[in-house]
């Protein structure tokens, strides 16, 4: 009988710590094995990944599938959306689960899992998300982290949908989260200032798509960074904002870690890709998220974050809306969808305009899609990593490979793309998900429903 049920030899294999001439031995859905290149024998089935890069599987930490919002909702659900993030080499993603009203962040997740378990196809997990703010959500929360979900999200903004949490709540939220190693994700805008911007454009008669981030200054995000990590310095919570979008939004992380505040921070594609002028095209609606899309000094600067380290993750916020639902009130920014596409493009994104164009280095790149949010999330050293012991999550990468981000390439029901006119290079050729293939020569061959559900470990050291 064959000692491995799959070999990849002669591949790269890409560490966030460096690059090794490798083979890599999987049995029974796990590494087993990282050898010198020949030295592994006993395959059931081997793979030459000569030229190749071997990558861990991508650990997408924020994404929105099948999500009810702006009357309608996200277009990708878990069964496609995870199909999307393997044909992206990534193998584990985390959602959301938004409360309804009267639940508890835990029976959220309980029906975010009914959702999911049947479709998923690659492995996946769920942050906790208080929109319901009330004492028995934050009474609920100790029950939702002995769950295996030490993260929770929050909003300081959305005043309008509901979601906001004021400020009291939110430091009796972290309060509870410090007290059990818990981290708070922070969706950091001002709502007052949000409020009086979209009001000063409606009666300037500025309603398209344009209007969007004049609607939601950069001062928004900065003033509500300042200020949850005054709270974060006051409880100890670890801090974990999403989405960061302006370079004096880093500059105020950075100064706050200086004093000893344990905060981290993401960027996502989209800030690293455009900048606000897509606004201002007939296809402005399509590229309406919040926080907006910036001045291309800001795009820079979070390059500039995203290669020293000082954004530790890339997350894709995938929250694709169709396109009848961007479209249907191009003349009020206020009612377009909030969010863009981005689950399968995350990696190629960090790799070709990264990577190739001399922006990351590869062992960076592999800490900001795998490594890193897999080590905040509490799934280190299952995830993120190539090494005996860990899931066999694995992609192992063409990286001259060059493709287009359209519809003939990105797998989608949504009807358009924000990458079609985007050259990329290198793409994943083969994934597998614990050992087992879900892409191979560049197709899906997944079945829904084998990916499985992920608890998560509270970080270290909590209070
Ligand atoms: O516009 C966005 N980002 N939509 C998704 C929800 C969120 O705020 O992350
Ligand atoms: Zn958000
Ligand atoms: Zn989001």
């Amino acid at each position: 009988m064959a000692r491995h049920d799959l070999v990849i030899a002669n591949a790269r294999v890409a560490h966030s710590g460096g690059i090794e001439l490798a083979d890599v031995a999987v049995a029974g859905g796990t590494v087993v094995a990282v050898a010198a290149p020949g030295t592994l024998s006993g395959a059931a089935e081997l793979v030459d990944g000569a030229g190749m890069l071997l990558l861990p599987g991508g650990v997408d930490p924020h994404v929105h599938f099948e999500n009810p919002s702006w009357d309608t909702a996200t277009a990708h659900d878990f069964g496609l959306g995870t199909e999307a993030a393997a044909l992206g080499g990534t193998t584990t993603i985390i959602d959301f689960a938004f409360q309804n009203p009267g639940e508890t962040p835990l029976e959220a997740i309980e029906r975010r899992r009914a959702l999911a378990d049947p479709k998923v196809v690659v492995d996946y997990s769920l942050h906790g998300t208080v929109t319901d703010v009330s004492q028995r959500s934050v009474d609920g929360l100790p029950a939702l982290m002995a769950a295996g979900c030490p993260s929770v999200k929050i909003f300081m903004t959305y005043s309008t949908s509901g979601w906001m949490v004021p400020d009291a709540e939110l430091l009796k939220i972290m309060r509870h989260l410090h007290a059990r190693g818990g981290t708070l994700l922070v969706h950091a805008e001002n709502d007052g200032i949000v409020e009086a911007c979209r009001h000063e454009c409606v009666e300037r008669g500025d309603m398209a798509a344009g209007a969007h981030a004049r609607s939601r200054p950069k001062v928004a995000e900065v003033e509500a960074i300042r200020r949850v990590l005054t709270f974060a310095e006051e409880t100890g919570c670890r801090t974990y904002i999403v989405h960061l979008s302006t370079g004096a939004g880093l500059e105020a992380i950075k100064e706050a870690r200086g004093r000893g505040v344990d905060v981290h921070t993401e960027t996502c594609p989209h800030y690293l890709m455009f900048d606000s002028s897509a606004l201002e095209t007939a296809d402005g609606p399509r590229y309406v998220m919040s926080p907006p899309l910036r001045s291309a000094d800001d795009r820079e600067a979070l390059w500039a974050g995203l290669s020293s380290g000082d954004i530790a993750a890339l997350g894709s916020d995938d929250a694709a809306y169709i396109q009848e639902d961007k479209s249907r009130n191009v003349n009020d920014f206020r009612e377009i969808p909030n969010g863009v596409p981005g689950v399968q493009v995350r990696t190629a994104v960090a790799h070709s305009a990264g990577v190739v164009a001399g922006r990351l280095t590869l062992e960076r790149f592999v800490d900001a899609v795998a490594a890193k949010p897999a080590q905040l999330f509490g799934l280190w050293p299952r995830k993120g990593v190539i090494q005996p012991g860990s899931d066999a999550d694995l992609a192992l990468w063409d990286p001259r490979d060059v493709w287009r981000g359209d519809l003939e390439s990105i797998h989608t029901n949504i009807g358009y793309t924000c990458y079609e006119d985007v050259e990329f290079t290198g793409r994943p050729r083969h994934v597998w998900s614990r050992g087992r293939w879900v892409v191979r020569d560049r197709a899906l061959v997944a079945e829904r429903g084998t990916g499985r559900y992920l608890e998560r470990d509270p970080h270290g050291d909590p209070a």
